[in-house]
C-alpha cells in the first residue's frame, strides 16, 4: 500500500468508474479525486455529470474525464469501450457502480435487462480495459445485500440470463448475485495467473465456495454492498416506496459514507480477492449455490462478453 499511496499522491494513478453520475458513483468519483486519482468517469448522462461537477474547483474538474455511455446499447457501448481503451495508458482502480433496479425496459441484445446492464455490461467494461489494468489494480463491483434473496433453486439455469421468470425484483437480486459470483470466479482465474491477464480458461475446479485467492499485492477484485442509500436506484419503484425512501433518507446511509465503504473495500490490503463484503466484513453468499454451478454462470457471462466483442456486429 505504501508505494501505492506515493503513486496516488503524485497524481499518477487513474481510476475508472461506471455509474459516475449516480447517487453513490458521483461520491466515489469525488472521493477518488480528493485522494489524488485521475478519474475516467463513465456516466449514463453527460448532462447529469456536468451538474455533479458544477461546484468542483478547476483543479478537481481537471482530474476527471467524462464519457457518456448507455450500457443498454451494445453496439455503441462496444465502440465507446474500444475507443476508451486507447485513450488511457493504465487503470489502477476500477469501480463498477452502474446498476439499475426494477427497470421497466425490455431485453438487451437478447438478455434480460438487469442481467445485461448490471452484469454483462460491467463484465464487458472489465474485459475492454483488462490489458490496460495495472498488475496490482484494485477492482470493486457494487453488488447488493439483495443478492441473498435471489432464488437459488435454478440460479445456474442459462435461461435466467434471458428471462424474468420470477419477476423483476428477483431479476435485480439475481443480477447482483451473479455480479458477485462473476468477481469471485474471475479472482480464481487471476489467482491462477499470478495477477497477470487471464487466459479465460473455464474453471472446472470443485474447490470450496469462496475459496478465493489469498491477499496479495497482485491484481484484486472484490464485490461490496454499499449500504442502503436513498436516491436514483429507487426511481422505478412505486410512489409509496419513493416517498418512504425520501422520508427515510436521513436514517439511511449517506451517499458519501457508502462511497467511503466502497473505496475502503477496494483499497484495503487485507481484502480477499473474490470476496463479497458488507460493512467491511466478508460475507458468504448463497452457500447452497455450489461451485460447479457458479463456474457455469461465469462461463455464460463470459460467453455473452465474447459475443459482444466478436468481429460480427451485435444488434442494438
Ligand atoms: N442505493 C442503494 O440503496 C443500493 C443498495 C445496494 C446496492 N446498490 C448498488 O449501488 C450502485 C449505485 O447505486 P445508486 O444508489 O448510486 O443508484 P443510482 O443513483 O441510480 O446510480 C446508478 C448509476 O448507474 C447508471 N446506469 C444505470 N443504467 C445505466 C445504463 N443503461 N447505461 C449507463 N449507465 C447506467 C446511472 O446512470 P444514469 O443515472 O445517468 O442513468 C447511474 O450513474 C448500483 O449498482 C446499485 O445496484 C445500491
Amino acid at each position: 500500500m505504501k508505494n501505492r499511496v506515493v503513486r496516488i499522491r503524485t497524481g499518477t494513478e487513474t481510476a475508472l468508474v461506471t455509474g459516475a453520475d449516480g447517487t453513490i458513483g458521483s461520491q466515489i468519483v469525488f472521493l477518488l479525486i480528493k485522494l489524488g486519482f485521475n478519474v475516467c468517469a463513465l456516466s449514463g448522462s453527460a448532462a447529469k455529470m456536468r451538474t455533479v461537477i458544477a461546484d468542483w474547483s478547476p483543479e478537481e474538474k481537471a482530474r476527471v474525464k467524462v464519457f457518456q455511455i448507455n450500457f443498454a446499447e451494445p453496439l455503441r457501448m462496444r465502440t465507446y469501450l474500444e475507443q476508451l481503451r486507447e485513450r488511457f495508458e493504465q487503470f489502477d482502480v476500477v469501480v463498477l457502480a452502474a446498476g439499475t433496479m426494477l427497470a421497466p425496459d425490455g431485453p438487451v441484445h437478447g438478455y434480460e435487462h438487469h442481467a445485461w446492464v448490471n452484469v454483462i455490461a460491467q463484465a464487458a467494461v472489465l474485459r475492454a480495459v483488462e490489458e490496460k489494468m495495472a498488475d496490482d489494480a484494485r477492482i470493486v463491483c457494487l453488488s447488493s445485500v439483495c443478492a441473498h434473496l435471489a432464488l437459488s433453486s435454478d440460479l445456474a439455469d442459462p435461461e435466467l440470463l434471458h428471462s424474468q421468470r420470477h419477476g423483476v425484483y428477483e431479476a435485480y437480486a439475481r443480477s447482483k448475485l451473479h455480479l458477485a459470483v462473476y468477481c469471485e470466479q474471475l479472482a480464481k482465474e487471476w489467482g491462477s495467473g499470478g495477477g497477470s491477464s487471464s487466459t479465460r480458461a473455464s474453471s472446472t475446479s470443485s474447490s470450496p465456495m469462496l475459496a478465493a485467492t489469498p491477499p496479495s499485492t497482485a491484481r484484486r477484485i472484490v464485490s461490496v454492498h454499499p449500504g442502503v442509500v436513498a436516491g436514483g436506484l429507487y426511481r422505478h419503484t412505486n410512489v409509496l416506496t419513493r416517498w418512504l425512501s425520501d422520508r427515510a433518507a436521513n436514517f439511511l446511509r449517506s451517499p458519501v459514507m457508502a462511497a467511503t465503504f466502497v473505496i475502503h473495500t477496494a483499497l484495503r490490503d487485507d481484502a480477499v480477492s473474490g470476496g463479497y463484503y458488507e460493512d467491511r466484513e466478508r460475507v458468504r453468499l448463497q452457500p447452497e449455490f455450489r461451485q460447479p454451478r457458479r463456474a457455469l454462470v461465469f462461463k455464460q457471462i463470459e460467453k455473452a462478453v465474447d459475443d459482444l466483442f466478436a468481429p460480427a456486429q451485435p444488434s442494438s
